[in-house]
């Protein structure tokens, strides 16, 4: 597979990541021993960027349930093949009964990363995300914390995620920041539109597009009953959801997508949209397919 740098941090990954929610989310929960299969296969298949946050759980009495799948497969893994590896998570979110709240304070930011070093099994983590904004802490308190938790060695580089450029803006006044992960899809193209795709290529940050195929409850039906999608899918002998794949690696050198996935078959499909090619013209009217 293609790789392309992780921003500035010096690391390169595949191009198509693993993001690992739908091994931990319901419906898509599969067993734990599926679960290690699923994530050794990624790994396999030449996948070394895995995506996965604390929160990823059903609530809040199995916070860390994802990031615990990860930190047993990698565990399974020669010490050689475990390094190769980037585990990108992210901590600021909590889910009480189910729901997804918010929480930046710097106390819980803090017990989170150190919760999610211990469900990864490393002293490190790679890539450490705010998850999102918490409108009720400043913004600078939030990433301070990282920053700290970066100096204490805890964390080796700090991303944020669902943020707007003025956001970024005010994170990298206090800590250097690496890569962003906002929603970015075929259904949602806002990274286009409020600045924060030019804004992390021209900064060469790394975009991680999150729910690159309009989530885990419309992915399958992409491109469904669309002339123009079926014709380029025949035409490449490709599924729309590897077009869609192709089409967001071409967005920008920085792009690196990272599509959910409970089961191999999604994976075999996906890692290929690294090797699709596809012209200015089939581009354009993807393009428009997609406005
Ligand atoms: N930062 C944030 O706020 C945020 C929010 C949401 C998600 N994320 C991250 O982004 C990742 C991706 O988003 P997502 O999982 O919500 O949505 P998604 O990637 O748009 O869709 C995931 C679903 O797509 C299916 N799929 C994957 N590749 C396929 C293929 N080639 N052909 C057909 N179906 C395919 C998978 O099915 P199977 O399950 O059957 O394999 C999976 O359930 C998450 O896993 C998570 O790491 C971050």
């Amino acid at each position: 597979m293609q790789t392309r740098p992780l921003g500035s941090t010096g690391l390169q990954v595949g191009a198509i990541g693993l993001g690992a929610m739908p091994l931990s989310l319901r419906p898509s929960r599969p067993s734990e021993d599926d679960a290690l299969g699923v994530i050794h296969h990624a790994i396999a298949s030449g996948i070394n960027l895995i995506d996965t946050a604390d929160a990823y759980c059903i609530d809040d009495t199995e916070t860390g349930h994802n990031e615990r799948l990860i930190g047993k497969a990698l565990s399974q893994l020669p010490p050689h093949e475990r390094d190769k590896l980037v585990v990108a998570t992210k901590g600021g979110l909590v889910r009480p009964g189910g729901r997804w709240v918010r929480n930046g304070r710097p106390d819980h930011l803090r017990a989170a990363c150190e919760h999610s070093l211990q469900c990864l099994g490393v002293e490190a983590i790679t890539l450490y995300q705010y998850h999102a904004p918490d409108p009720k802490v400043p913004l600078a308190e939030s990433i301070g914390e990282l920053k700290k938790l970066q100096d204490e060695g805890k964390i080796r580089h700090i991303g944020v995620s669902n943020f707007a450029t003025d956001q970024l803006e005010k994170a990298r006044r206090i800590a250097s920041v690496v890569s962003i992960q906002n929603e970015y899809s075929p259904s949602c193209r806002d990274p286009e539109l409020d600045g924060t795709l030019a804004e992390s290529q021209a900064l060469r940050l790394a975009f991680l597009p999150w729910s690159p195929l309009g989530g885990m409850d419309s992915a399958k039906a992409l491109g469904d009953g669309d002339a123009v999608i079926e014709h380029l899918a025949r035409r490449h002998r490709a599924s729309p959801q590897r077009l869609a794949l192709a089409w967001l690696l071409s967005k920008g050198p920085m792009v690196i997508p990272i599509p959910g996935a409970s089961r191999r078959e999604s994976i075999d499909d996906s890692i290929h949209a690294a090797d699709l090619i596809l012209s200015v013209d089939e581009l354009a009217e993807l393009d428009r397919c997609w406005a």
